[in-house]
């Protein structure tokens, strides 16, 4: 086994050097404060979660008051849902492409009775590896309230084309949002650029983060409307507000909040959005390395499942197995060589980040080599 491991599953967990170190100290800090016997544990944490949003909005351009923290993209999705005025998704359509994040189609299909949608899922075309931008323009009308659109997929790193899809999307009268979770962090976004009503991601992917750091941003005009079912004390101005007839939604994103928020995993995370806000080299480095990956993989005469143009992946680079090949051995017999990689079915999802180097890829196709005979 070597002490070198070739890490390739930034589409899961991202690393960067002293991820451990700097976690254990941010953590560290939140139990002795939660462990002392004193008045200070709130107005610590809180003033934590505050940096992990500030972080956040740095990172995207969001202005202030639009985003704060979920627990998870499918929580911060249904909370837009469940916020949403009637009228923006009853008796309309939502539309989706197929190869949306499931977890994001699981929710968007058990809603559609309650709230009176129909859901348009836009499949992926017979032989190919991503719903096409075309496809999704093509049964986008003025009949969809909302569409959800993935910056970048999980199963191809097929990164959708932003500004021409949310320029149709308005003119057809229809709420954008955008889950960034596989490309937030390693492509670059920023709400300025690109005028999307609402986006959700997490923080433990290319962003390094813990799970449980989600966020939910969203147009500040459009937050004025909204009305979250799912809501509580937090969602309020003032959550000592405590008079039962009195609820009132916040006049911001904390009106998406609702219990005690989930502060531990925003501490935890704060090290790696400082860390990320530092890095410039990040893309370079990415871009090197996975056209290191596509010239090997076409070297070896494996078939790239990713766009083979680099505007149009995001940090990933999949490739499809042959239908012999088992997968789970393969990864297995990688891990042996101390090689990390993952297979959906028969996708190979190889994603170099922050730890990792050329030799690595050089590993990664020997190891192919050796276990694909
Ligand atoms: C595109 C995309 N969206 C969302 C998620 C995660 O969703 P959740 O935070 O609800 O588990 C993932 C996880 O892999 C993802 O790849």
């Amino acid at each position: 086994m070597t002490d070198d491991p070739a890490y390739f599953l930034y589409h899961s967990i991202g690393l960067y050097p002293g991820k451990a170190e700097e976690m254990a100290s941010a953590l560290t800090t939140f139990s002795q404060t939660w462990g002392a016997t004193d008045d200070g544990q709130w107005p610590s944490v809180l003033g934590a979660r505050a940096e992990f949003i500030d972080l956040w909005r740095a990172l995207i351009d969001a202005p202030e008051g639009t985003l704060t923290s979920a627990e998870n993209v499918t929580t911060a999705l249904f909370s837009v849902l469940g916020g949403l005025p009637p009228d923006r998704l009853r008796g309309k359509k939502v539309l989706i492409a197929a190869d949306c994040f499931p977890s994001l189609h699981f929710l968007l299909n058990g809603m559609q009775e309650r709230l009176g949608y129909t859901l348009e899922t836009v499949p992926v075309r017979q032989g190919d590896f991503w719903v096409r931008d075309e496809d999704m323009i093509a049964a986008w009308d003025e009949n969809v309230g909302l569409t959800l659109l993935t910056f970048v997929t999980s199963t191809s790193s097929h990164r959708c084309d932003l500004d021409t899809l949310i320029a149709h999307g308005h003119r057809m009268g229809s709420l954008v949002g955008v889950d960034l979770t596989q490309g937030i962090g390693i492509v670059p976004f920023s709400l300025n650029d690109t005028p999307a009503d609402f986006v959700i991601s997490t923080t433990l992917k290319w962003l390094c983060g813990t799970p449980g750091a989600g966020i939910i941003q969203m147009r500040p005009d459009l937050i004025a409307q909204v009305k979250p079912e799912l809501r509580g004390w937090f969602s309020q101005d003032n959550p000592f507000s405590w008079d039962l007839d009195a609820f009132d939604y916040a006049p911001d994103a904390r009106r998406f909040e609702h219990g005690t928020p989930s502060v531990m995993a925003c501490v935890g995370s704060v090290p790696a959005l400082r860390w990320h806000a530092g890095q410039d080299g990040l893309a370079d480095q990415n871009r090197a390395l996975t056209e290191a990956v596509i010239a090997r993989a076409g070297q070896a005469g494996m078939t790239l499942a990713s766009p083979a143009e680099k505007d149009k992946r995001g940090g990933s680079v999949m490739l499809q197995l042959a239908q012999d090949v088992d997968a789970r051995a393969l990864v297995d017999g990688l891990r042996a060589r101390g090689v990390h990689v993952d297979c959906r079915g028969r996708i190979l999802r190889v994603s170099p980040g922050a730890v990792t180097t050329l030799d690595h890829v050089d590993r990664l196709f020997i190891g192919l080599k050796e276990l694909l005979v």
